[in-house]
């Protein structure tokens, strides 16, 4: 499986904090936001790993991670996305890296507690279509939402006023080739990305879309606040690992 990390989008919500960097070098506690995403993703035994990114400081990516020598990569591939046109555009830019293998999408700004090995195990099982990972949330109103309906999930609305539940879809997504057909289907949304929700409610038509709750805790890091909340869960766990130490 190969990973790709989306660290492109201006990052407009942080400013001024990025008027000058990317929001994905910012710090979370000890470490630039980048590392967390990339560090799951070899936690999970993902060592191709392409990073999509964007803006005035693609150069400082370069600078910072190098070949990955601190993950314990020799490699790490990079793209370039022009402007900000959404999730599932910086994703298409990945096509020609996956090469017709299954990948495993992260949020260069999302954050998790635990390790992601056991749902990337369950999506090999799978074996093709998407799945996704959940997590209950006190204001889902903010994320993509799931309704769910005995063990499935039928839609999914992003940022609903009314949220059909109280879980958001974390950006954590894994997808079988046909991912690709399927963003050259899309069309921009009213705030004029191509959403990654709509790839998503494309395989949940397909009957191809199978989910798991995540463990631990999950965090994004694109405001003030959960930025915040990200430096304060990571430092609490660090605290943890010092005191079980
Ligand atoms: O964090 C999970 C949520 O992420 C999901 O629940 C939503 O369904 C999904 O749409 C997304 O919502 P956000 O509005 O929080 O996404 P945002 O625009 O903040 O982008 C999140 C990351 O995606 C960002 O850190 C980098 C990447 N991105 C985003 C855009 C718009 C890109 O690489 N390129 C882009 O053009």
């Amino acid at each position: 499986m190969k990973g790709i990390v989306l660290a492109g989008g201006l990052g407009t919500r942080l400013h001024p904090l990025t008027k000058v960097t990317n929001k994905h070098l910012l710090p979370i506690y000890d470490k630039p936001m980048i590392y967390y995403p990339i560090e799951l993703m070899v936690d999970a035994g993902i060592r191709d790993i392409l990073i999509v990114t964007g803006g005035k400081n693609a150069g400082d990516f370069l600078r910072l991670l190098g070949n990955g020598k601190e993950f314990g990569l020799n490699h790490i591939n990079y793209t370039y996305q022009e402007g900000e046109g959404g999730i599932a555009a910086a994703l298409s830019l990945a096509e020609f890296f996956a090469d017709h293998q299954p990948i495993c999408v992260i949020l260069g700004d999302n954050i998790v507690e635990g390790s992601i090995s056991r749902y990337v195990a369950n999506f090999k099982k799978q074996g093709s279509g998407a799945r996704i990972l959940l997590k209950e949330v006190a204001d889902p109103e903010r994320f993509g939402v799931p309704e769910i309906q005995g063990n499935k999930i039928v839609r999914i609305d992003e940022k609903p006023a009314h949220p059909a539940s109280g879980y958001a879809v974390t950006g954590i997504y894994m997808y079988d080739h046909s991912v690709f057909d399927i963003i050259k289907t899309l069309k921009p949304s009213k705030r004029g990305e191509l959403e990654i929700t709509d790839v998503n409610n494309a395989y949940i038509e397909q009957g191809a879309m199978q989910y798991d709750i995540l463990d631990g805790w999950w965090t994004d890091a694109g405001t003030f606040e959960s930025l915040l909340r990200a430096s304060n869960l990571v430092c609490q766990n660090a605290a943890k690992g010092k005191t079980k130490a």
